[in-house]
């Protein structure tokens, strides 16, 4: 059996820029969002407008993941390919996961609103109820999972193992991510409603 070192060319600058982008983009989004948490520095910077602040992370995350994904797309040209990985199965295997991927990521976006996607809730712009819908019933973070499948079914469709090297990188790095944003998010819920009951006990 060929060693993983054989399908995967490690001395390409490339893959390491790969690597080096996918881990950013979480790193970049998580302090971004918690400078603005603690110290409205996004807000500030948008002129004391939240939604503008939000908006403008937003789009920064977005252009963030176009180059993300230009950037692996690349580094999986310099890459070897793997017999096992060309044909028909694994093409109508890899088609399947980038538009299931897609849908994930497409229907989630449609659920939460821009606002909602772009960690909206740090900057105090909070969902009016919790989403439970579709995707949200498949799984609870249809972001990073559509986002994981498309970089696993464009790894396959261009037959190079290298990209499943990345995809892991992808999908460690998302875990990663939300060990640091579930407890958080669910705080910044938690603590509103905390603040709606002692209003509403006020009122009585
Ligand atoms: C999720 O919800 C959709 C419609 O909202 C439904 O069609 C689908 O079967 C549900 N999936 C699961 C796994 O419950």
């Amino acid at each position: 059996m060929a060693s993983l070192s054989s399908y995967v060319d490690f001395s390409q600058p490339s893959l390491w820029l790969s690597i080096a982008s996918i881990l950013f983009n979480p790193t970049f989004w998580n302090i971004a969002a918690r400078s603005e948490y603690h110290n409205k520095t996004l807000t500030r910077l948008a002129g004391g407008n939240a939604l503008y602040g939000c908006y403008a992370l937003a789009a920064t995350i977005f252009c963030l993941g176009l180059v993300r994904d230009a950037i692996y797309e690349r580094a999986l040209r310099f890459q070897p390919a793997h017999p096992a990985l060309l044909g028909f199965v694994p093409q109508a295997l890899a088609a399947g996961l980038v538009v299931s991927g897609n849908v994930l990521v497409l229907t989630s976006m449609w659920a939460l609103g821009i606002t909602g996607t772009y960690l909206g809730d740090y900057f105090g712009i909070l969902m009016d109820e919790i989403v439970t819908g579709f995707p949200f019933n498949v799984t609870g973070s249809p972001m990073y999972w559509g986002s994981t499948m498309s970089f696993a079914g464009t790894a396959i469709w261009f037959g190079k193992p290298a990209g499943l090297v990345l995809t892991f990188v992808v999908f460690a790095a998302y875990s990663v991510a939300l060990r640091f944003e579930d407890p958080f998010t669910a705080e910044i819920y938690a603590k509103r409603e905390r603040e709606q009951k002692a209003g509403s006990k006020k009122a009585k």
